[in-house]
């Protein structure tokens, strides 16, 4: 099998985790998971950068020591990643043993060869970017990055021999077009290594100025320069040069950064490599930054994005999706919680969230909730499965050139092909028509193109992926999908079993207001569109179509309008619990319209939830949707009070969904 390492930053323990962070590592993990499904035998690490002078500086200022500041910061990103569904294979510290092994041998392996020399530098130091810069490097003799006055130092110094490797670094470049990608970044580093002669790097300090640091082996008066000891920690993450993990892996390298540390990566880490005889890594991936509403995120701005409540938020598989998305990979992109409600309302509640659930209703309603047996295939079907081909060939093709945004707006083609689908083929009207074997193909061609995106989804979603494939009766394990999955010949052989069960309900994504929600009105009161599973596998009639998106028809009413109350009759066709409130019951109800209304009502307390399911129910169905707990409500559900209890409104023979209270 063939191998893939991939590797994030290691981060300074300076300051806590928030959504760069987050974004790299969310990347890292879901091109690992990917690959995984490619077949590869796949992992990446990730790590805490732990030396230095900017340690030293921010422990000093929060009364605290450089070991405990990184024991705790560490300890902060360590745990945040299970938390927001990341699963690297390694984690590593500078300040493990292990990995100053490594970089003493490393350090010693180069000054042997001679790539290491002592001698006298003068410069300007700037402590927050813990490097020195030239004179034509300042911006009007300020620190281009932090805008501070560097400090001009003499010292005795250790020195690597970069300049030495210069034009084997051109060439190597030259003629590796993806060495370093996007595109962009490559032709940056090579109008740097253009733009003159490359210094020697200073790779130690002297150990009067810092001590927080790797000794040197072969002088102990001094310690490394953080950049030298941090990149060795992509290697010591595997057990060091010697170790078979290494012999396995590294030859499969690849890096994922932001363009902040570019140089360090593109320059200083290939040259070292090449000066210690070890290969070099095979890709340089390097992405934008993530602004706050167009602005740098900063502490003093106040705009620091905390991952997990964005992802408490919205979800993790939401969060994470809306990152890939919304970025493209090598450009800056920005951030706001209006952009991720867009994403989640457009993308998921509408497209992907409305497939699953006008699907899953349609099978419960027609063939009560079991896979049907497929007929030949028609024109539309042959037209859907050339969408199909193109769109997962794509997918594949762009996400494993990092391009996960195009990846993804080309599988939410076949997402949008397949509800345009539904609405050629039309399945209310197969039904209503007794064609039975063309409707079997139909849901049965839906609910194969369903796995097949649920799948692709898995690497970025993984939590929702597998409620998918949950709902669609073919259950993964939190390994995922089968490694390999998706380079397989006969990927669209859907293993969907004629007879089997899928869910009769289904609310992946319920849709989110940006404004404030409703507060809990009257036990009268009910509401909404979306979710919650009705095992019972009851017909639910009309309700070929959950579209939580439309207000209500008629628009809005006041209680003062109230004579312009549009009161229906509908059916009840699945209830259950909120999931965040003891009082509310979430009730689907069919009102013989294009979709099942989602109705949030607070009757909680008077009803058993399956007792409900089948009754006919009076609707207020003009009301405006409103949010209750979270979830969103598109009518009223009338109810009397009947000593301690409630009575539903019912008519007292059945009627059609829909009709009209007049
Ligand atoms: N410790 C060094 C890296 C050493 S690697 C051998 C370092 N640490 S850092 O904590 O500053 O992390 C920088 C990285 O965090 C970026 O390269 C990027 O991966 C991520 N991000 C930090 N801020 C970011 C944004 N605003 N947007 C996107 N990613 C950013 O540099």
């Amino acid at each position: 099998m063939t191998a893939f390492y991939l590797t994030t930053p290691i981060y300074y323990v300076n300051a806590l985790p928030h959504l760069g962070h987050a974004y790299t590592t969310i990347v890292a993990d879901s091109l690992v998971r990917f690959q995984r499904l490619m077949g590869k035998d796949s992992l990446f690490i990730t790590g805490t950068d732990e030396h230095g002078d900017k340690i030293v500086q921010a422990a000093e200022k929060a009364g605290s020591s450089p070991q405990k500041l990184a024991d705790d910061v560490s300890a902060a990103f360590r745990s945040l990643w299970p938390r927001l569904d990341v699963a690297p294979a390694g984690f590593v510290r500078t300040t493990d043993e292990s990995h100053k092994a490594v970089v003493r041998a490393f350090l010693q392996k180069v000054h042997d060869a001679g790539d290491i020399y002592f001698g006298e530098y003068s410069g300007h130091y700037c402590y927050g970017c813990e490097r020195f810069y030239t004179e034509k490097e300042l911006e009007n003799g300020l620190c281009p990055q932090h805008l501070t006055k560097p400090e001009l130092i003499s010292e005795r110094n250790y020195f690597f021999r970069m300049s030495r490797y210069q034009d084997w670094l051109k060439q190597h470049i030259l003629e590796k077009p993806d060495f370093i990608r996007p595109e962009r970044y490559r032709t940056e580093v090579l109008a740097l290594l253009d733009s003159g002669v490359l210094d020697d790097l200073c790779i130690s300090r002297p150990k009067s100025r810092l001590t927080w640091g790797i000794e040197l082996p072969f002088d102990p008066q001094y310690v490394c320069y953080v950049w030298f000891d941090a990149l060795l920690a992509y290697i010591s993450a595997l057990g060091g040069p010697e170790s078979p993990d290494f012999r396995r892996y590294w030859p499969q390298s690849e890096h994922l950064v932001a363009k902040d540390i570019l140089k360090p990566h593109a320059v200083f880490w290939p040259t070292m490599l090449k000066a210690a005889d070890l290969p070099l890594f095979r890709h340089l991936n390097v992405h934008g930054y993530w602004l706050v509403r167009d602005t740098k995120m900063s502490k003093s701005l106040g705009n620091v994005i905390a991952p997990l409540a964005m992802a408490d938020t919205f979800g993790n598989d939401v969060f994470r999706y809306f990152l890939l998305r919304e970025m493209h990979f090598g450009n800056d992109a920005s951030f706001s919680e209006e952009a991720l409600t867009a994403r989640l309302n457009a993308d998921l509640a509408n497209d992907l969230g409305n497939l699953f659930s006008r699907v899953l209703s349609m099978t419960a309603k027609f063939c009560r909730s079991a896979v049907p047996e497929p007929g030949p295939d028609e024109d539309l079907e042959r037209a859907l499965k050339k969408v199909a081909e193109e769109s997962v060939s794509n997918f594949k093709n762009l996400f494993s050139r990092l391009r996960f945004s195009a990846a993804l707006e080309s599988l939410w083609e076949l997402v949008r092909a397949l509800n345009k689908y539904v609405d050629a083929a039309a399945p209310w009207n197969l039904a209503k028509n007794n064609d039975g074997e063309r409707l079997g193909t139909v849901l049965h061609t839906l609910l194969r193109y369903m796995y097949i995106v649920a799948v692709h989804l898995w690497p970025v979603m993984p939590r929702k992926a597998e409620v998918m494939l949950e709902q669609l009766g073919l259950p993964v394990g939190p390994e995922g999908p089968s490694s390999g999955i998706l380079d397989r010949e006969d990927l669209f052989a859907v293993p969907l079993m004629p007879g089997s069960a899928v869910a009769s309900f289904s609310n992946l994504f319920p849709r989110r207001d940006s404004e404030a929600e409703a507060s809990m009105p009257g036990w009268s009161v009910t509401e909404e569109a979306g979710g919650g599973k009705n095992n019972s596998g009851a017909a639910c009639p009309s309700a070929d179509r959950v579209d939580a998106g439309d207000p209500a028809p008629g628009g809005a009413i006041e209680f003062s309008d109230f004579q312009k109350l549009e009161l229906r009759v509908g059916t009840v066709t699945a209830c259950e619990a909120h999931p965040n409130a003891d009082k509310l019951l979430r009730v689907m109800v069919d009102l013989g319209e294009s979709s099942v209304r989602q109705i949030i009502a607070g009757i909680a307390e008077f009803f058993v939830p399956e007792n409900i399911v089948g009754k006919q129910v009076v609707v207020v169905a003009n009301l405006a949707p409103r949010k209750l707990r979270g979830l969103e409500s598109r009518g009223m559900i009338l109810a009397v009070r009947k000593d301690e209890g409630l009575e539903l409104l019912s008519v007292t023979a059945p009627v059609v969904p829909g009709s009209r209270v007049s």
